[in-house]
């Protein structure tokens, strides 16, 4: 019989991505967690309580869109309600990681959002990065909160837990988790001044424009 071949580049991609919060210091110990879209209809993602340095490729889940989740060993992500809803309902969206990051996760615990102190909390997709309510990690509670405070946004806080970033890949949705919480970092220091200007609707009207053109454009 004919082997199946499975890629293992988004595996390692997602080890690599996990090593990359680790160091960049958004994960302690095994919090946080990373997934990426799979074909055809499916998600890979990283195994529950298994700190960066002890992941292999060996250890990914797959997981199924739509069905009961398999049992599996390692077992998944205990998060993986949150990635499996966000791929069904967001098409374009390729990869999500989730962190506990220090100043996100301290803004979380206050069910703070982060308004538009600051232009660059457009990288989130829109004048605000916002809190979902909480519920218990893991639930679909969770996850249905999670989703509604994602509307129109790659990232949202999670009140009392941390963060989630969505992206294209792995590593661009762990680089938009860095960007989030540089922008909580920024924001808790400059509350401890006082209160921040906010940048009004027509303000962030314009920077959200702004971005639809900047960076660099590879053909
Ligand atoms: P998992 O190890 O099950 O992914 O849980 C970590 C976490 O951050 C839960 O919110």
């Amino acid at each position: 019989m004919e082997s199946i071949h499975i890629s293992t580049a988004p595996l390692a991609e997602l080890v690599r991505t996990m090593q990359y919060l680790d160091h960049s210091g958004l994960t302690t110990g095994s919090a946080g967690n990373a997934s990426c879209r799979a074909d055809p209809g499916g998600f890979w993602i990283t195994p529950s309580a298994v700190p960066p340095g002890a992941l292999t490729t060996a250890s990914i889940v797959a997981m199924p869109l739509g069905s009961p989740a398999p049992v599996s060993t390692p077992r998944p992500s205990s998060e993986w309600r949150m990635h499996h809803d966000i791929y069904r309902e967001r098409p374009k969206i390729g990869a999500i990681v989730h962190t506990h990051s220090t100043y996100a996760t301290a803004l979380a615990c206050r069910r703070k959002s982060i308004p538009a102190f600051h232009y660059m909390v457009a990288v989130a997709g829109g004048n605000s990065i916002r809190c979902a309510a909480y519920a218990t990690f893991g639930t679909q509670e969770l996850s249905d909160y999670a989703m509604s405070a994602l509307s129109g946004r790659e990232a949202c806080l999670l009140a009392n837990h941390g963060v989630l970033a969505l992206g294209i890949t792995p590593m661009g949705a762990a680089k938009l988790a860095l960007e989030v919480e540089e922008l909580a970092k920024q924001y808790c220091i400059a509350l401890q001044q006082g209160d921040p200007a906010i940048l009004d609707e027509e303000q962030m009207r314009d920077v959200l424009k702004k971005f639809e053109s900047y960076g660099q454009r590879i053909e």
